[in-house]
């Protein structure tokens, strides 16, 4: 009886999913979510602006970057030729990240994409990191002939796409690419592509995944940013919104109630093993020093690799769950044989679909 009532639901949520995904992929750009998407994910469309509506440019970049459960847990403080990145702790997620490390993770990949956009704008980011200050990261700008590189035409494109690929393997001097655009100070890359490998990490993956799976809290944290239908997602601009990861969409009042049945240990790492199975590879980002600055500096390098990945036309995801839970965190680096190092963050990559955008909050909510 029960499992009878949840497919009926399950397949009212096919059905959303499929009117959404029609509306969003642009065949009615004049839908609300497919606009606030367009508005959203765009190159400055100003062509002579002041020099105070070009740093509020360089924030509206830096929030297109990639955050932790898109909490977007970042403040911006704009000075005269500087940017400085506050962190923004009411947003933090205690559960699935209780040092904080994604969330300093996420306003170094922001720091990244000023950066880059900055280039266009025919000024040189100097970003310093202070670890022990509110203000952790301050970027001042000194003026330079503009470059509009190949990573800044990505930033609007660029998105975590959590389906599975085609398989395709990615050519060795593409991966020589990928390392390349990683490189940043107190932060080496390992890229992992033999099945072998693959298969071991799976393995890291699922228990990690596992052991969250069981963890009431870590379910509560990741429930609570749930978005589950475009009218959630545009009212708080933030969170994860469920057609953004290939899932169906409901209406709030019955969006919990089918997480509850369908968000199950089994579902999710079968879900697991076939994005991994259908990835080209595996890329690990591992910083020589477990502090603040290496965490921002970790997000600075998984922005570069992300970038670049989406310049390439390669899709991406994170497979954090091997480096969220400390025991595993710990097996994956006597795999890895990195000795004390910590894993930040692991990411797959491959070929494969795009899927509906994520939205983020008005820059009059993060700019102070
Ligand atoms: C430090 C960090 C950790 C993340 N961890 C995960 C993760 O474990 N699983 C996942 O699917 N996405 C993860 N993400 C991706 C975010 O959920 C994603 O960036 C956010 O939802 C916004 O979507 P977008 O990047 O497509 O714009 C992580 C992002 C960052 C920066």
């Amino acid at each position: 009886m029960k499992r009878r009532k949840f497919m009926a639901l399950a397949g009212m949520g096919t059905i959303a999913a499929s009117g959404l995904a029609y509306q969003i992929q642009g065949n009615h750009q004049s839908d609300t979510y497919g606009q606030r998407v367009a508005d959203t994910w765009r190159h400055t469309n100003t062509v002579s602006l002041s020099s105070n509506k070009v740093m509020e440019e360089l924030v509206r970049y830096g929030t297109l970057a990639a955050n932790s459960h898109n909490t977007q847990p970042w403040l911006f403080k704009i000075g005269n030729q500087s940017i400085t990145i506050l962190p923004d702790f009411k947003r933090r997620c205690p559960s699935v990240d209780p040092d904080d490390h994604h969330l300093y993770a996420s306003l170094g990949c922001a720091a990244e994409n000023i950066a880059h956009a900055a280039m266009a704008f025919g000024l040189y980011a100097n970003i310093t990191v202070h670890d022990k200050a509110k203000e952790v990261i301050r970027i001042a700008f000194a003026q330079v002939p503009s470059v509009r590189s190949e990573l800044f035409q990505a930033i609007p494109k660029r998105q975590c796409t959590r389906a599975a690929y085609n398989g395709k393997k990615v050519s060795p001097h593409e991966l020589k690419i990928l390392e390349v655009a990683t490189e940043c100070d107190g932060i080496s890359t390992r890229i992992f592509t033999s099945e072998n490998d693959m298969e071991t990490i799976l393995e890291y993956v699922v228990a990690g995944n596992t052991d969250q799976m069981q963890d009431g809290g870590f379910v509560q944290e990741l429930k609570d940013w749930l978005r589950f239908n475009p009218a959630t997602a545009m009212k708080y601009g933030d969170g994860l919104f469920t057609a953004t990861s290939g899932n169906p969409t409901f209406p709030d009042w019955l969006g919990g109630w089918v997480f509850d049945l369908a968000f199950t240990e089994k579902i999710e790492n079968e879900k697991y093993r076939d994005q991994l199975r259908t990835a080209a590879g595996v890329i690990a980002f591992i910083s020589e020093k477990d502090d603040i600055t290496h965490w921002i500096q970790a997000g600075r390098s998984y922005q570069r690799f992300a970038l670049q990945a989406t310049a390439l036309g390669l899709q991406h995801s994170f497979v954090n769950q091997a480096v969220e839970v400390p025991e595993v965190r710990k097996q994956l680096a006597n795999y890895f044989n990195i000795g004390e190092r910590r894993t930040d963050l692991l990411v797959r990559f491959g070929y494969g679909p795009r899927l509906p955008r994520s939205l983020r909050r008005p820059l009059d909510q993060v700019i102070i």
